[in-house]
Parts: structure tokens; sequence; C-alpha cells
């Protein structure tokens, strides 16, 4: 029930009514008896958003597209892997003091490590945005060989740069691509309403593959329906939103997370859920 010493988190965005974050995270707390609540907010101005929140002493905000980066300028703290990934995803408010952290690289790492053992692997990353910095940085936390392949070659090459890659190509060397032992997407293509498109066609996956997209609407995409029609094995998206959550809600509660109730929220919440 909300009373007067309702701890209240939110999530910020734009677009954000698409955001799972407010079930799942809410019916964890719920299942541990919390007194907390996440609500939803759709933020252009982030600037006198942040200092409102401060004014209100909000516990913690979670905060996706477009502002994980340029939130960086208004916080107090920002840990030190958040710093490194160069964008955040979850701030916390500790007595007025707000620190700033990265989550998306241990979900993408955690639903990777379900499927398979990530020393040895040569992997494809798809895109060169934020979420695949946030991805590369886990990968380089195992002994893998990364080649990155986006739209924008210049990006890419940055990238590669920055993280010290094993090389950085357009989007469309597909042989290159499927020469490789896992593929991420982290391009947006696939998403909805755009469901009809894949980052890669049928001919560049193998039955050998993992391919994992980050899209996790619709859940299972154009690129996994080709994977699955190909035998190839898959990781679903949402599992990053799950083990990235889980991170966040122990941030924010300092709980362990129930992982079972959140899923179960989380996919109740996906239309063609898989
Ligand atoms: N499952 C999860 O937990 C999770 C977490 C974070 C993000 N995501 C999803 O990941 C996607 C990317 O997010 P982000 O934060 O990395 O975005 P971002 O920083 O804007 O980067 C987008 C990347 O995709 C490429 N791209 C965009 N439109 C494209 C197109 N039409 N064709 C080919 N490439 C295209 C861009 O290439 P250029 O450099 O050429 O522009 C860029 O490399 C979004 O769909 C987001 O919802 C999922």
């Amino acid at each position: 029930m909300i009373d007067a010493k309702t701890k209240l988190c939110c999530i910020i965005g734009n677009p954000v009514e698409h955001s799972l974050s407010p079930k799942m995270h809410n019916a964890g707390y719920n299942a541990l008896g919390l007194n907390y609540t996440l609500l939803a907010f759709k933020v252009v101005d982030l600037k006198s958003a942040i200092a409102g929140f401060r004014a209100l002493n909000v516990r913690g905000i979670i905060v996706t597209i477009p502002h994980k980066q340029e939130v960086m300028k208004y916080v107090d703290q920002i840990d030190e892997t958040a710093q490194k990934i160069g964008a955040v995803n979850t701030i916390v408010n500790t007595d007025g003091q707000l620190t700033a952290y990265n989550t998306d690289w241990i979900g993408a790492l955690l639903a990777l490590e379900e499927k398979t053992v990530l020393d040895g692997k040569t992997i494809a990353v798809l895109g060169a945005g934020g979420a695949a910095r946030a991805i590369i940085y886990a990968l380089k936390t195992k002994k893998t060989k990364i080649f990155v392949f986006n739209r924008s070659l210049k990006q890419a090459q940055e990238l590669a740069e920055d993280f010290q890659l094993d090389g950085a190509y357009g989007l469309d060397k597909t042989k290159l691509i499927s020469n490789t032992d896992i593929i991420i997407n982290t391009t947006p293509l696939g998403m909805e309403p755009h469901e009809n498109n894949s980052p890669l066609p049928a001919s560049s996956i193998k039955e050998t593959h993992l391919i994992f997209d980050i899209v996790y609407t619709p859940n299972r995409t154009k690129l996994l329906q080709l994977a699955i029609k190909n035998h190839a094995r898959v990781v679903y998206g949402y599992k990053m939103v799950l083990y990235g959550g889980a991170k966040i809600f122990e941030l924010l509660t300092g709980k362990k997370a129930p992982l079972k109730v959140m899923e179960k929220a989380l996919t109740g919440g996906l239309h063609k859920y898989a």
C-alpha cells in the first residue's frame, strides 16, 4: 500500500509508455513486501527533471533512451564501470547524493552466459551505439575476439579504437559476420513498428551460431525467427532487461531481486512472447 513512507522510484525516457520496468519492479517490490513504488515519466527537459527528483528526494531513477548519456552531467558521482562504458541507466539517491550506474552490461553478460561459455568465442556485434558499448564492455571481461559491424563505419572504428577490438566493418560484410560463433544485434532493426526487418539475411546464419537480439519488442524478432528456422540457438532480448533489471532492483532496495516473480511480470507484458 502506498503511504507517506513510500519510497518513490521512476523510469524516465522519451518515449517511455512502452516500458515494462514499472510492471517488473513493482511486482518485485510487492513480492518482498517493500514499501517502494516505481512510475514512468516521459521527460523532455532532463535538467529540470533531475532537479525536481532531487527536491522531492526520489530514491532512484532508471534512465532510458535518449537520456543515458546526457544525464551524466546532472549527477554527483558516476560509477567506474559506467564511466568506462560512457552511458548510465540507473541513478541511486543516497542522502541527497546522486550516483549513476550502468547495468546493461551485466544484463547482457548473464543472458549470454545462460546459453554459452564466452571464453574462446569469436563474436560479431552489430551496431555501435550505447548498448553496443555496454555489451562490448561485458564481452571484454572474458577471453573473446570481438568484431563490430555498423551502418556508419566511422562509428564502428571509433568504438573499436576505444575498446581495442579485433576489427571494425560496415554492416554489409555479411560473410565476415557469418564466420563467428556468436552474433549480437544491438541495432533497432526488427523493433516495432519495423518488425519485418532483420540486420542479417538468413544465409548468414548457421546451425552452429548463437544469436542474441537485444531488441525485445517483439520478443521473437525477425532475426531470431530466421535463426530458429536455421536451427541456431537464440538468446531473447528480454533476458537482458530481466538480469539488468535485477541488478537495478538490488541497487535501489539493497535486497536480492525475486527473479521468478519479475520474469513473470515481464513476460506477461510482452505480446508475441515465445
Ligand atoms: N534488451 C535490453 O535490455 C536493451 C538495453 C538497451 C538497448 N536496447 C535496444 O537496443 C537498441 C539500440 O539501443 P542504443 O541505446 O544502442 O541506441 P543508439 O545509441 O542510438 O545506437 C543505435 C545503433 O544502431 C544503428 N542503427 C540505427 N538505425 C539503424 C538502421 N536503420 N539500420 C542499421 N543500423 C541502424 C546505429 O548506427 P549508426 O551509427 O550508423 O547510426 C547505431 O550503431 C534499441 O532498439 C534499444 O531498445 C535493449
